[in-house]
């Protein structure tokens, strides 16, 4: 289940999983029929519009316990409308969200008891210190004071909060406001924890702890539920993924199976020198985006060699200063569902 940290070897140590079984749903709850130890999380042909827009279109999905599955997709596509209506947040044109027997449309009650959710936008802790913060969320969520002190502890180690942990939240950076929002979400996780950008903000060193404690709340057993637009983070961190653009669900599976339509593909890259126009491309490549200096186009792999000729003659000219030839990226197999830059940390919109 432990996959390999996104950025090199691991500097901290995932925090202490939290003590305990795993939220068990209150006897007031009234479950349908099925099985007592299914936390099976699903999404079927969820539908939801505001007015003429469309913005979560017939999209069916499932997250196993132990699983974290991400949610990819640019700005708009539709993934904190879907979150926010796994919470009740927002009622459903139609379609159901179930989790196990428990169906968290009609009853918002449950869902909030077993599913734990980080919204997009910051949460309101300017009057609060940040060791209160989270152990506040904990008590709220039926955590003992002893329980949730020594999670909260055990957090803010591992997430390398220590220099603020007294600290109020109003003096906080966003990046550190978005970590303690994370601790607050998973001081005491739900069965469904659900992240919505949680990377956001957050520095490279500290993103890479974060990842490891959302692996480690999937090792615990939660189904873990992750938006993000960081398709490189992504790729490394979780185990499946779906795509959503316009409201549509337009690829699921492994990283890895992402990628299978690429397969006989390559991709070469060009870092061309600054100042150099785009250059006319040899009839043996795909077509080309270019971001900044940087050229990237698709090849067959039985060209290689030629690429490589051609991509060495362009360096040795000056008109590139390096290149590259390696495996597509599920970043390309995203630009391609999607037809959308990304792997920006563009964050204009709240969900
Ligand atoms: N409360 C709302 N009222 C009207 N339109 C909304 C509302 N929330 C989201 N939308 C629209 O639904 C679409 C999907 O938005 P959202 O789920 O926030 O996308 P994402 O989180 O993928 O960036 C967008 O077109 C957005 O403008
Ligand atoms: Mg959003």
């Amino acid at each position: 289940m432990m996959s390999p940290s996104p950025a090199g070897p691991p500097t901290g140590r995932p925090a202490d999983p939290p003590a305990g079984p795993l939220t068990e749903p209150p006897a007031s709850f009234t479950p349908s029929t099925g099985p007592p130890d299914d936390w099976t999380f699903r999404v079927d042909g969820l539908t939801k519009r505001f007015g003429a827009v469309v913005a979560n279109d017939d999209i069916t999905l499932r997250v196993e316990p132990g699983e974290v599955y991400g949610l990819l997709g640019p700005n708009g596509a539709g993934k904190s409308t879907l979150v926010k209506q796994t919470i009740g947040l927002l009622k459903p044109t139609s379609g159901r969200i179930t989790l196990g027997r428990f169906d968290l449309v009609a009853d918002p009650d449950a869902a909030r008891q077993l599913c734990s959710y980080l919204p997009q936008v910051q949460m309101p802790i300017d009057s609060f210190h940040v060791s209160e913060a989270i152990e506040l969320a904990g008590r709220i969520r039926g955590g003992s004071a002893r329980e949730v002190r020594g999670r909260t502890a055990s957090l803010i180690d591992t997430l390398d909060l220590g220099e603020w942990k007294n600290a109020l939240g109003h003096s906080l950076s966003g990046g550190v406001r978005r970590l303690v929002g994370f601790c607050m979400a998973i001081v005491r996780p739900g069965r469904v924890v659900i992240l919505d950008e949680p990377t956001n903000d957050v520095d490279p060193l500290r993103r890479r702890l974060l990842w490891e404690e959302i692996r480690a709340l999937g090792a615990h057993g939660c189904a873990v539920l992750l938006v993000t637009h960081n398709v490189l983070e992504a790729e490394k961190s979780v185990d499946r993924l779906a795509v959503i653009h316009k409201g549509r669900l337009l690829a699921e599976g492994t990283p890895s199976s992402m990628k299978t339509a690429d397969r006989s593909q390559l991709r070469l890259q060009l870092m061309l020198a600054p100042g150099t126009a785009t250059p006319g491309l040899p009839p043996w490549a795909g077509p080309a985006v270019r971001v900044g200096n940087n050229l990237v186009t698709t090849i067959a792999e039985a060209d290689a060699s030629v690429a490589i000729t051609w991509a060495a003659e362009m360096t040795n000219a000056g008109a590139a200063e390096e290149y590259a030839l390696g495996a597509m990226t599920l970043e390309d197999a995203y630009i391609r569902l999607t037809s959308h830059m990304s792997g920006n940390d563009d964050d204009a919109e709240d969900g």
